[in-house]
């Protein structure tokens, strides 16, 4: 097992290390931002169905779900189709409207969650098409899927997802940007941009996981509260959902994710001296908005963990501690602005002296409902 984890003491952290290799291998031989393609197959076939789509509807469960809403932001943003991310459990259940030539993508690393296959079987006689968004090749899903496109992000054994999630993400921002640049949502100049800006995300990942060290510190530092606050706006949103969810996976401490307008209207009212709340403040379009959040918890003497760029010394300033990210478009920025919230839930994990890659009564894949 020590040979398997590759020098590493967890699965999970192995797995969040090899996140540019698997960004890499997600995009290899798909993405070549110089000739301005974006090749994939199973999307190449279904490209008329896509572009005349009324609507897309993303059906998944726990972080796999995540990257189906960080996609609505992205789709609605450059393809101009409305989407929905429904819950699979809920939307099996719930007799839901699916009409013909709706397109369903299902979102799953293993394959085989027995909720989110249910529901696209369902959804396919109803007429929708259905595309798999999968990571393990030949699985459940993958088969009843009409079509789709794997991650290519290999095995992953720790049961909190980490790798799969950034493939996902890789992946469904590629989709988007076929679609966008094929309806013409999209133009030229931006979607050569956006395929660089996705390119060069490997190798952004790798310089942050250069310099782990502080991370480690701040789990040490906060690694006895009771509970956590992550927030974010916009593409950051579903970010603040995934830190959180990643933290109380592995850690056991409650934590709860939010948009951080929101939080206005409930979970202030939890903010004390005690509080972490992690912000995801990297430079967007939400910016200055969620610097006047950050002053909101500042306000109420929260203690405020903020995910900045590089030089933003505004958000530094009002932060307590920062974590710094490369900068990157705010469509591809996701993939960076996760991986120390990743990594910020696996050292609090193992401060606390808990089994990391099998947390208590977790599941890998839940393959009953
Ligand atoms: C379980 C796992 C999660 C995963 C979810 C969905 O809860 O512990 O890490 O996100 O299932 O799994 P899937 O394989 O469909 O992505």
């Amino acid at each position: 097992a020590a040979i398997e984890k590759g020098g590493y003491d967890h699965f999970m952290l192995k797995e969040i290390f090899e996140q540019p290799q698997t960004i890499y291998d997600c995009l290899r031989g798909r993405l070549d931002a110089n000739a301005g393609t974006i090749t994939m197959s199973g999307i190449d076939k279904f490209a008329e169905q896509l572009v005349n789509a009324r609507r897309i509807v993303m059906v998944a469960c726990g972080t796999s779900w995540h990257a189906g809403l960080v996609a609505e932001y992205i789709f609605e943003e450059l393809c101009r189709t409305n989407v929905e991310v429904e819950y699979a459990s809920e939307f099996r259940y719930r007799n839901p409207v699916v009409c013909e030539g709706d397109v369903i993508i299902a979102i799953s690393q293993s394959g085989e969650t027995a909720d989110t296959l249910v529901a696209i079987e369902t959804a396919k006689t109803n007429g929708a098409i259905i595309m798999g968004i999968v990571n393990v090749v030949g699985s459940s899903i993958a088969r009843a899927s009409h079509t789709g496109a794997y991650t290519h992000a290999g095995p992953e054994i720790g049961v909190a997802s980490t790798k799969a999630f950034t493939a996902q993400l890789a992946v469904l921002t590629m989709i988007a940007l076929k679609l966008g640049y094929k309806k013409g949502t999209l133009d030229q100049q931006r979607y050569l941009q956006l395929l660089k800006e996705l390119e060069s995300i490997p190798e952004k990942v790798a310089a942050l996981l250069q310099n782990t060290e502080h991370i480690k510190r701040l789990a040490e530092k906060y690694k006895d509260s009771q509970d956590f606050l992550f927030l974010g706006r916009g593409y950051n949103f579903p970010v603040a959902l995934e830190g959180a969810l990643k933290l109380k996976e592995i850690s056991y401490i409650h934590a709860e994710g939010y948009p951080a307008a929101e939080m206005k209207h409930g979970p202030i009212a939890l903010v004390d001296e005690t509080l972490p709340v992690v912000f995801i403040a990297t430079k967007d379009s939400y910016h200055e908005k969620v610097i006047s959040n950050m002053q909101e918890i500042k306000a109420r003497k929260g203690k405020v963990i903020a995910v900045i760029n590089e030089g933003d010394d505004l958000s530094a300033s009002l932060a307590d501690d920062v974590i710094v990210v490369p900068e990157a478009d705010e469509i591809v920025a996701p993939m960076l602005s996760t991986v120390p919230l990743q990594l910020l839930a696996y050292y609090v994990g193992v401060a606390k002296g808990l089994d990391v890659d099998k947390p208590r009564n977790l599941a890998k894949s839940v393959t009953v409902e």
